[in-house]
């Protein structure tokens, strides 16, 4: 597994980010920049706009207002289709809940991202094995989602979202599904896999022990930065 740097690490910048869902808003105008190999949390009240924000980040939606870049990319300008292949090749997304497909091995669903990128089956399963053994399940990876525990579950989401070696890492409380103790564990991994690979990594949580894994915290509240809660954590 080569280890890419920082050099491969996208930079975030948000600029003035606004949405609204219908007519109620969920982001009311966020300013946020995180470096190329940072790690940073943002926490909050349920229904403050962290996924929203991440959605934003992440290319999933385009906001209303503002602008995003990842690196060089200015999301925001982007087509639909440029930003979904985007999201494919350098955005890697974790979620509470693995959503791991439910019929595929372990090693099927790390391979997924990269089959979907057309690159050959025996060298996806071959890449997909290597980074289940790097997550520590090597030894499920010919088990069904459904046959292992949540924290290994988990690890295998982890394993998909940077099979492709993505610039950035986009976690959407990756622990909220899990016991203290798998979430723990879940956290080490993250942070131990981001500094090996330079990763930037933008994580959502409402659990401050989980923030506290993070470089720096920011607050969202109703739609907004808490510019005075910005606290470096280390
Ligand atoms: N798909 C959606 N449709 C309508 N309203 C939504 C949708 N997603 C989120 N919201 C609303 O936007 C606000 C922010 O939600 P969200 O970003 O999910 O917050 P958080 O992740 O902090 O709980 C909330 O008021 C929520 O109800
Ligand atoms: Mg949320």
């Amino acid at each position: 597994m080569t280890t890419r740097g920082e050099g491969h690490a996208l930079s975030i910048e948000a600029t003035g980010v606004a949405h609204h869902y219908g007519r109620r808003p969920a982001l009311g105008g966020v300013d946020l920049a995180v470096a190329a190999g940072e790690m940073v949390a943002v926490t909050g009240p349920s229904g403050s706009g962290k996924s929203t924000l991440l959605h934003a980040l992440s290319g999933v939606i385009r906001p209303d207002e503002g602008q995003v870049r990842l690196g060089g990319h200015v999301v925001t300008a982007m087509s639909e289709d440029a930003r979904s292949r985007l999201r494919r090749t350098r955005v890697g997304v974790l979620f509470q809940f693995g959503q791991l497909v439910e019929e595929l091995t372990l090693a099927d669903n790390v391979a997924l991202p990269l089959l979907l990128e057309r690159r050959g089956r025996g060298d996806a399963i071959t890449t997909a094995r290597a980074w289940l053994a790097r997550v520590g399940v090597e030894d499920l990876a010919d088990e069904l989602p459904g046959e292992v525990s949540g924290g290994q579950a988990q690890r295998a989401a982890l394993a998909r979202a940077l099979v492709t070696n993505p610039g950035v890492l986009f976690a959407d409380e990756p622990t909220g599904a899990l016991d203290s103790r798998a979430g723990e564990s879940v956290m080490e991994l993250i942070t131990d896999v981001a500094a090996e690979e330079g990763l930037t990594v933008v994580l959502v949580t409402h659990d401050a022990r989980v923030a506290a894994y993070a470089d720096r915290e920011v607050v969202l509240r109703d739609g907004m930065l808490d510019v005075d809660e910005m606290v470096a954590v280390r």
